[in-house]
């Protein structure tokens, strides 16, 4: 596993040229008074270190002679290890976590100049740690003001997250395995979630379910707040509360996936809980089934990254008009993303390390880059009607303005109160791509459903 991480920090090494890398661990972070959350190391620190301890600093130096790789860590301290658990300490940073270097964190002020003096540019990620990018800006200016004498040092800091988006966006065989095994937990935790839920059931009897395969195979828990939101509730896009009872005639939606050594998966499907499915349940979710399929088709090698969007959008568009819940042309609906009173988030995103993984989407002149073997995307279009859905008022159009030509129209009640997202998660091969969570099942079920009345 250490070879991994080397030949990550290889990649990065070489890219850097003579630069310095600087990557802080994330900070803890307070749940309530002085307990905090669960610690969750920084994507970018752990993605070159598979170190996941708070307090800790990552040197990237090929500039120096002998410690190209760097780590500050809290050392070994048995009281503190009493109350918060184990440390690695300064001297398996080295053994066991491959620094040519390792000091214990408090050492940063006095050591740090070593490794940055003779850097032409630093790489740091101005991030969400207030007190260390105002210790980077001190070190910048300390270097700076000795450049006059010493004649060389960092003219320039670039962004570290511009820099790892470039690796961490092609995933390494090791990490696509990493998450296949997310994946695999995720899959069992949804196929066993269908079987198990009944009208009468709660919500959160569906999320602990989840949630206990998670950790009962070996996850660390959810990769991010699992959503179990049955009837209306899923129209809500981050409904957490899971706290309703499921009814009959319900569709249930389930968005859950588990992180596995801090890989993640990230799967959604929609089905009726009960024996009975209205027409219009039917017809929204063969809609946003096709949507899905047809973007699906759009993840292959050399197809730019907007076309998946497109499609799922198009097929929704279309599909909403054929209902009658939007009226007029379909590019012109389209253009005026009028499709976003029913589909309003994105298509799909990165998935790797977090679970919106970094990785950008257009190049400098605009125009949208392709994927490549070895992007992950998950593919996840919806259509939410809300319970209290209103056609929102044409606005008043300045002097000038046309008026809207494309006001919303009114809508039956029989359509009100129905969110279907189906989510995937889809990597990019040489050939094609693979649908990594198959096998949880998004046709809807053959059993006998009666129309809800
Ligand atoms: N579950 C988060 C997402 O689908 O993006
Ligand atoms: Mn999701
Ligand atoms: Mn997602």
């Amino acid at each position: 596993m250490q070879s991994e991480y080397r030949q990550r920090r290889e990649a990065v090494l070489e890219a850097i040229g003579q630069g310095t890398a600087i990557f802080c661990s994330a900070p803890t972070a307070v749940m309530h008074n002085d307990v905090d959350h669960l610690y969750r190391q920084d994507s970018n620190f752990f993605y070159l270190t598979g170190f996941n301890e708070p307090n800790a600093v990552a040197v990237l130096a090929p500039s120096h002679e002998k410690h190209k790789f760097v780590l500050f860590v809290q050392p070994k301290d048995k009281e503190k290890e009493t109350w918060s658990g184990y440390r690695v300490g300064v001297e398996d940073a080295k053994t066991k976590y491959g620094a040519d270097e390792a000091y214990p964190i408090s050492e940063l002020g006095k050591r740090i100049t070593e490794y940055v003096q003779a850097a032409p540019r630093l790489y740091y990620h101005f991030g969400n740690n207030k007190a260390f990018n105002e210790r980077i800006i001190r070190l910048w200016q300390h270097l700076l003001a000795r450049m006059t004498k010493k004649g060389k040092g960092p003219v320039a800091i670039e962004d570290s997250k511009l820099l790892m988006e470039k690796f961490r966006r092609v995933k390494t065989p090791y990490e696509i395995e990493q998450i296949r095994k997310a994946i695999a937990i995720s899959v069992e935790a949804h196929n066993t979630a269908r079987d198990m839920a009944k009208p009468g059931m709660y919500e959160y009897e569906i999320q602990a379910a989840i949630e206990n395969i998670f950790r009962r195979e070996g996850a660390l828990g959810p990769a991010y707040p699992s959503i179990v939101a049955s009837g209306e509730n899923a129209c809500i896009l981050h409904y957490v509360e899971n706290n309703q009872p499921i009814k009959d005639g319900d569709l249930l939606l389930i968005d859950a996936g588990c992180a596995y050594e801090y890989y993640n998966a990230d799967i959604t499907r929609t089905f009726p809980v009960g024996d009975r499915i209205s027409e219009e349940q039917k017809i929204i979710y063969n809609l946003v089934l096709k949507a899905q399929l047809a973007a699906i088709e759009k993840v292959q090698p050399g197809l730019p990254f907007n076309a998946f969007h497109d499609a799922a959008t198009r097929v929704i568009t279309e599909g909403l008009v054929e209902l009658g819940l939007l009226e007029g042309d379909v590019d012109e609906l389209i253009k005026a993303k009028k499709h976003k009173a029913f589909f309003m988030h994105g298509t799909g995103h990165f998935l790797g390390l977090d679970v919106h993984d970094i990785g950008i989407l257009r190049n400098p002149d605009k125009t949208w880059k392709s994927f490549v073997p070895g992007n992950i995307v998950t593919v996840e279009p919806g259509i939410y009607i809300s319970p209290n859905y209103e056609p929102e008022r044409p606005k008043e159009p300045k002097e000038g303005e046309e008026a809207d030509k494309l006001p919303q129209p009114q809508i039956e009640d029989r359509w009100k109160g129905i969110g279907v997202r189906i989510e995937d998660d889809v990597l990019v091969t040489e050939t094609g791509h693979e649908i990594l969570t198959a096998a949880v099942p998004k046709e809807l079920p053959n059993r006998a459903l009666t129309a809800a009345v």
